[in-house]
């Protein structure tokens, strides 16, 4: 299998690479790519490395992925978010290659009290989930065989991330506050890399929902990361209108796993993954 991926030095791009790096061996072709290689909004070059690569598989996990940031910079949001998957999708077609696009549980306005499907409406309330909506449905029109992994919360060794933003603090202050009130799925990007080669093999077409299963609030999930750390420091709920941001989040975002079940996959659920991470986070540290 050919693989060409985009936002190879992303979050999870680290472990996409690994995972595919680890399988050249059994004969897969790996390219993987930054914005310093190709730019998602250069047109001509994003049908170049494609043109040249000649993947069976483009992965597409690079974004502008500032959450706030989005907020203030609509036209780079959409470009980078919307434009440049287009971009993707139409050389892709061109290629014949398969397209998997990395979107987000941030396409849904958190209303549901029940885990969101794949058929459920896309609502976003960011600029950020709107660009990424709006990239879905172009992508399923130029490109009706593309493969949409939705995921939620990452964490991981590839970059900054909410487990290593908690160790630091709660390793510096004595009580941190975490709010309580936005519910969704932690997901380990190891984990996510594995679910995502595999779903290529299966041939996957359509939205699967793609995280680690179980789900919490940001505060439980601090809550679980400092006691591991067996740090003293006190993590204290509070409620997202005591911490107000530029981008409004959905209060919960849980994303049903039945279209990843379809293909026989299944995700380790998020403590186990935590416990996971943070035994190589601790140890380097
Ligand atoms: N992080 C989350 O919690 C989360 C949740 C749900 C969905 N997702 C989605 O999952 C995917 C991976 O997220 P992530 O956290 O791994 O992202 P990330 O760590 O922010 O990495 C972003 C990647 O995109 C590349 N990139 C940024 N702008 C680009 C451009 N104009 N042209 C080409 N490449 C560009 C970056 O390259 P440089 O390093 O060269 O800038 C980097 O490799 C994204 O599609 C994101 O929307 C993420």
């Amino acid at each position: 299998m050919r693989v060409t991926l985009f936002g190879a030095s992303g979050l999870l791009g680290h472990d996409l690479v690994q995972q595919l790096s680890g399988q050249q061996l059994s004969g897969e072709q790996l390219t993987a790519l930054s914005s310093k290689d190709a730019d998602l909004r250069d047109r001509p070059r994003i049908r170049q490395v494609i043109h040249d690569s000649r993947p069976d598989w483009i992965l597409l996990s690079a974004a502008y992925t500032d959450v706030d940031g989005c907020e203030s910079n609509r036209d780079l949001a959409f470009a980078v978010n919307c434009e440049g998957p287009i971009h993707v999708a139409e050389a892709a077609r061109e290629s014949g290659s398969r397209l998997m696009f990395l979107s987000t549980d941030y396409v849904f306005d958190g209303s549901n009290r029940s885990p969101y499907q794949t058929s459920d409406p896309r609502n976003p309330t960011s600029v950020y989930g709107m660009s990424k909506a709006r990239a879905e449905e172009r992508l399923l029109e130029i490109l009706p065989e593309v493969c949409i992994a939705r995921t939620s919360w990452l964490f991981g060794h590839g970059g900054k991330c909410f487990p290593a933003t908690i160790l630091k603090l709660a390793s510096t202050r004595p009580e941190i506050s975490v709010v309580n009130d936005q519910r969704g799925s932690p997901t380990f990007t190891r984990d996510l890399a594995s679910a995502l080669v595999q779903l290529c093999r299966a041939d996957a077409r359509g939205i699967v929902h793609v995280t680690n299963s179980g789900n919490c609030t940001w505060y439980e999930f601090a809550t679980e990361i400092v006691c591991a750390s067996g740090l003293p420091t006190k993590v204290k709920p509070v409620t997202t209108a005591e911490f107000p941001r530029p981008a409004r989040r959905p209060a919960y975002s849980v994303l049903s796993p039945d279209s990843l079940h379809a293909y026989n996959i299944h995700m380790p659920d998020w403590e186990d993954a935590l416990r996971r991470y943070l035994e190589s986070a601790l140890a380097v540290s």
